[in-house]
């Protein structure tokens, strides 16, 4: 099976990472927007563009699936993506729902969510988490994460000073916290630290590949799959980073 990955730019490797683990495809081909990233600051019509201009990159595949790393392009162009596409084209958003909704017993639960402007501007997770039931529910938008961590950085005094700009009127522990773009994965062993080890992270990476088995019944193949990386800017770094992060 053929899938497509795309993302804004290098931060969809995270859930390429997670999708590796579960070893469900024989070619991968991940597309960085490298030269525009981020997505996260732009209006929806320019979103929609820049994925629809994605999806024609990838027709010289033969792309059984296209899985959206990008929770913001997931907010904004799955309906686009999914009206000129012959193949499915999964979005992190929804999956990431029902992993919150997995994890959590309680509708009273306190939900956090973390993502770009973009994201947390759109609603999906808001409006989704609440259609399911979850009545305390709080979106941050926590754009400077994304440099931080695309520099590199993901503890120390930087991230512990962001942490405290951000959330300083979080006066409660959330019982989760939806990592709402791709980038925020990388900070999980310091949420960790910051908000207490119950505090449960929903990572779009493994929410993907657990909806890949659950609803698509993927199997395990027994061979590695090949994987072709493509970037419109300085694909040499998206292969360096891809080095350290899918270590
Ligand atoms: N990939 C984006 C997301 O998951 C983060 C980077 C960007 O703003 O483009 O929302």
């Amino acid at each position: 099976m053929n899938v497509g990955i795309f993302d804004s730019g290098a931060g969809g490797l995270s859930v390429l990472k997670s999708i590796l683990n579960e070893n469900l495809f024989e070619n991968i081909f991940y597309y960085g927007d490298t030269a525009r990233v981020p997505y996260g600051v732009k209006d929806k019509e320019t979103i929609i563009k820049f994925s629809l201009e994605a999806l024609d990159f990838f027709k010289q595949f033969k792309l059984d699936m296209l899985i959206i790393a990008c929770n913001t392009v997931s907010a904004y162009a799955l309906k686009e993506l999914r009206k000129k596409a012959d193949f499915p084209v999964l979005g992190v958003i929804d999956a990431g729902v029902n992993a919150t909704k997995n994890a959590l017993c309680n509708l009273n639960d306190e939900i956090l969510v973390l993502a770009t402007k973009a994201t947390i501007n759109s609603k999906q997770y808001e409006n989704r988490l609440k259609k399911e039931g979850f009545v305390n529910v709080k979106s941050l938008a926590t754009g400077l994460f994304v440099p931080v961590v695309e520099e590199g950085i993901f503890n120390g005094k930087i991230v512990q000073s962001l942490f405290e700009y951000y959330f300083k009127d979080i006066s409660k522990q959330p019982e989760a916290i939806i990592l709402g773009c791709t980038h925020f994965p990388l900070l999980s062993d310091a949420l960790k630290e910051y908000f207490g080890k119950n505090t449960k992270l929903i990572h779009s990476g493994d929410a993907i590949s657990y909806e890949l088995k659950d609803k698509f019944k993927l199997k395990r193949l027994n061979k590695k799959p090949k994987i072709e990386f493509y970037a419109s800017s300085d694909v040499k770094a998206l292969k360096e980073t891809a080095k350290l992060w899918l270590k």
